[in-house]
């Protein structure tokens, strides 16, 4: 009698708990809905960040083009008519020298400069260049492979430097290459150590493909990749309402050390978002048997890079740019 009281009792505890997290998570993901809603840039291009962001974008986009495996000239014609217009709306708001988007200037002219033969007139983009004298034209770094690769035993500030996404593939990873990657990104640091990374390796042409067109962000290199590796969270881990983003923050991180490790070892990757609508996200999961208590993080394509490759700048924002001190800062 007494051990089934104290079940019931047990019971009631857990329902009333469980009860608790149910609702505490709904508090929490309306706040987050909330503060989505008042701040993503997408909703707000009109806040100089955000503008800012959506230049970087853009420039991202002809960078990733001026470094292609197989560019075809007069590729881009609308992203930079579009680019143009970005520039000279910001600079008219906000005014001229923010260094990333004097870097998009850098960009366009670097393309301009790749079609200067090119038959057809590009009279907006230069006059816009024309009106830009003094900002030089981007260079995105060609590198040899042994180059890329050669800072692997460098300290560790020369080895972060030189680690880049590289959307060149040539030739296999061999499975050991890729289990020992796997196995140096699990240094990864994560909450209490609840380790909640999971990696889902495609080797198959066939599912590769099908996962990229669900991905959208491969135009160009994907069908090179050898092998995928899909990082996912599982949510199992995940055990009060705040935790909420934990899945992803303790994914990232450990997407993050997984670069390193594929960089260590001589593999070209390149990291793939995964912002896709839920019903992609559903199929992803159906195409690869992941199971549903596992959140797809990031997805990284990876291959052996070919002897010589461009890589895309991206230059950074300066340490103290995105900085702020609270307190002494001594
Ligand atoms: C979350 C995330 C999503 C990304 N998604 C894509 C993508 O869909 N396609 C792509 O070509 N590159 C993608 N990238 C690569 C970035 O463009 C690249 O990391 C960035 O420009 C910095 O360059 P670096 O890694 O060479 O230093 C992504 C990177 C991250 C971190």
């Amino acid at each position: 009698m007494m051990d089934f009281l104290r079940r019931i009792k047990r019971a009631l505890v857990s329902f009333r708990e469980r009860a608790k997290m149910r609702s505490e998570a709904s508090r929490a993901f309306r706040y987050d809905r909330r503060q989505f809603m008042a701040n993503a840039g997408a909703l707000h291009l009109d806040r100089k960040a955000a503008a800012r962001a959506e230049i970087v974008m853009a420039y991202h986009v002809l960078e990733k083009g001026l470094t292609m495996p197989c560019r075809r000239l007069g590729f881009g014609r609308g992203a930079v008519v579009r680019l143009v217009h970005l520039v000279d709306s910001f600079e008219r708001r906000f005014g001229a020298g923010d260094p990333q988007v004097t870097h998009a200037v850098g960009v366009l002219r670097a393309y301009r400069e790749l079609h200067r033969d090119w038959p057809e007139p590009m009279p907006r983009l230069d006059a816009f260049l024309a009106a830009r004298p003094d900002v030089p034209a981007a260079r995105e770094p060609h590198v040899r492979r042994a180059d890329f690769f050669a800072a692997k035993d460098a300290p560790f500030p020369e080895f972060a430097a030189s680690r880049h996404v590289c959307r060149h593939f040539a030739g296999p990873v061999p499975r050991e290459t890729v289990e020992s990657a796997i196995a140096l990104a699990t240094t990864a640091p994560s909450a209490c150590n609840r380790q909640h990374a999971r990696v889902h390796v495609v080797d198959s042409p066939a599912l590769r493909d099908r996962l990229f067109e669900m991905q959208g962000g491969t135009r160009g290199f994907g069908q090179d990749a050898d092998k995928v590796l899909v990082v996912t969270s599982d949510l199992s881990a995940v055990r009060w309402s705040w935790e909420r983003h934990d899945a992803y923050t303790n994914g990232g991180i450990f997407v993050m050390n997984l670069c390193y490790a594929l960089h260590y070892f001589g593999v070209a990757h390149c990291i793939l978002h995964w912002s896709v609508p839920p019903g992609t996200d559903r199929a992803a999961h159906a195409l690869l048997g992941i199971p549903e208590n596992e959140a797809i993080v990031q997805v990284v394509a990876c291959g052996l890079p070919p002897e010589e490759f461009d890589v895309a700048a991206s230059p950074r924002l300066a340490g103290a740019d995105i900085t702020t001190w609270h307190g002494d800062g001594r």
